[in-house]
């Protein structure tokens, strides 16, 4: 085996695999669509200071998750994006697009870098799919990117997920929160862990989301964020609940759920999934309604959205059986070559068809006839196309079906005739 390895927490994706991609990327585009969002791609790196500054300096992600560096020795750091939501609101101020419209709803499928330990559904470098809707962040849009999420994930076949929901509500309600959080937990820090004790200091919301009993314990008694509360946020949160049993989607309260990065204010969310492990967050987001300000903005932007990772949406997929069917588009007709001296003929005969929308390989490899039939059944191929010295002097080919083993004798074009209109090319010619 080669010294080279691919980087710890990345990973290789294999023909075998891309399909099930295609598949799931396939799914998110059409879903998308219905919902009017449009797709945007921003750069894999980003001015360091962007995240910091959006996501928040105390975060894990920044402070410990980025991968970052200084491509010139005097120059600007730079970091792998660690997530989408910073570097579109950066594109979306940069290229003015609130000038355009006031509400832009926005999309992607995306690669993302956070140096954590890796595991099972937890890598260096990952794939989100994900949306954001900015200019507006009323419970209606809440409930529309939730929607959204959860349709791609009905589309999917995926079940058992459970949609849990609370109120962060807005910047100085949290302010109050968080200090009556520190005083409840002051007295307590010699019962913290290592972890919680670190984040009393700089994070103490992120204590409420300890997988610790322990410390889940003496949460149990600490103040609930809910009383804290303003009238309007309470009233804004019921609205999204409501509009969420509209849609028939079912969820659960979770008081003490915080996400990770700071930019969230009002209603946040998380999506779970029985099939993963201890990373069992499949997606997650909310509302960000200071984010634009806090990166420069003259005027408030609200907005919200959500990213699910599909690594984590593959895993639970393929663990209950949504994958088996997903296969790659199968050849439809593989040209059998009697002896490699005919390879000119096949080459021709390829072209032909390829050039009519039909899918069609020929062997490159100068293997056996039988070898040859064994690599047509092999990848499922739909017909077997004989090329021998006969067959090149009359112009007549034998088209062997290899689901019903059924030949017949035809010309190169009366082939192409035969199987153009289940070509790809021709169906969507058709449906047009
Ligand atoms: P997040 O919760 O940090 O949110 O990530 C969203 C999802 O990405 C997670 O639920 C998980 O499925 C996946 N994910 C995160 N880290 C990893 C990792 N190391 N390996 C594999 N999968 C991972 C955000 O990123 C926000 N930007 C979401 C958002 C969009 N909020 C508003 N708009």
């Amino acid at each position: 085996m080669s010294q080279y390895r691919a980087v710890k927490g990345t990973r290789d994706i294999f023909p075998g695999e891309i399909s099930s991609w295609n598949h799931i990327e396939k799914v998110i585009h059409r879903v998308a669509g219905l919902y009017g969002f449009h797709e945007i791609r921003t750069p894999v790196f980003e001015y360091t200071e962007l995240f910091q500054r959006s996501i928040g300096a105390t975060t894990d992600i920044v402070g410990k998750e980025m991968f970052t560096f200084r491509p010139e020795e005097k120059g600007r750091s730079i970091t792998l994006r660690p997530e989408m939501t910073a570097g579109v609101m950066r594109a979306f101020i940069q290229g003015n697009l609130a000038a355009t419209s006031p509400v832009h709803k926005l999309y992607y499928i995306a690669e993302l870098f956070r140096k954590e330990r890796p595991q099972a559904g937890r890598q260096r470098q990952f794939s989100q799919f994900g949306a954001e809707l900015i200019g507006v962040s009323s419970p209606e849009a809440v409930a529309e990117v939730i929607g959204m999420m959860m349709q791609v994930f009905a589309d999917l076949g995926v079940t058992g997920l459970r949609l849990r929901m609370n109120s962060l509500g807005d910047v100085k309600d949290r302010m109050h929160y968080i200090k009556a959080l520190r005083e409840y937990l002051e007295p307590l820090s010699a019962l913290l862990d290592e972890h919680s004790r670190e984040r009393l200091d700089k994070n103490p919301l992120r204590i409420l989301d300890s997988k610790n009993p322990e410390i889940q314990a003496i949460i149990a008694d600490a103040p609930r964020l809910h009383d804290f509360l303003g009238a309007s946020a309470i009233d804004d949160f019921e609205k999204v609940l409501h509009y969420l049993d509209e849609k028939d989607l079912s969820y659960v309260i979770d008081p003490l759920l915080v996400r990770g990065l700071d930019y969230y204010c009002h209603t946040a969310f998380e999506v779970t999934s029985s099939e993963l492990g201890a990373q069992d967050a499949i997606g997650g987001g909310g509302q960000y309604d200071g984010l634009a300000k806090q990166l420069g903005c003259k005027s408030d932007i609200p907005a919200v959205g959500f990213a699910v990772g599909l690594e984590r949406l593959l895993i639970t997929m393929e663990k209950q059986g949504l994958l088996a069917h997903v296969t790659s588009e199968r050849p439809q007709v593989y040209v059998v070559l009697q002896s490699h001296e005919l390879v000119a003929h096949a080459v021709g005969i390829c072209d032909a068809l390829r050039k009519s929308g039909i899918r069609s390989i020929m062997d490159l490899a100068g293997r056996s006839m039988k070898a040859q039939m064994r690599e047509a059944n092999k990848m499922s191929a739909a017909y077997a196309l004989f090329v021998g010295q006969d067959e090149i002097q009359n112009q007549v080919f034998g088209l062997k079906n290899l689901v019903t083993s059924e030949q017949d004798f035809l010309s190169i074009q009366q082939i192409i005739e035969r199987l153009e209109p289940f070509s790809e090319s021709s169906q969507k010619t058709s449906d047009e």
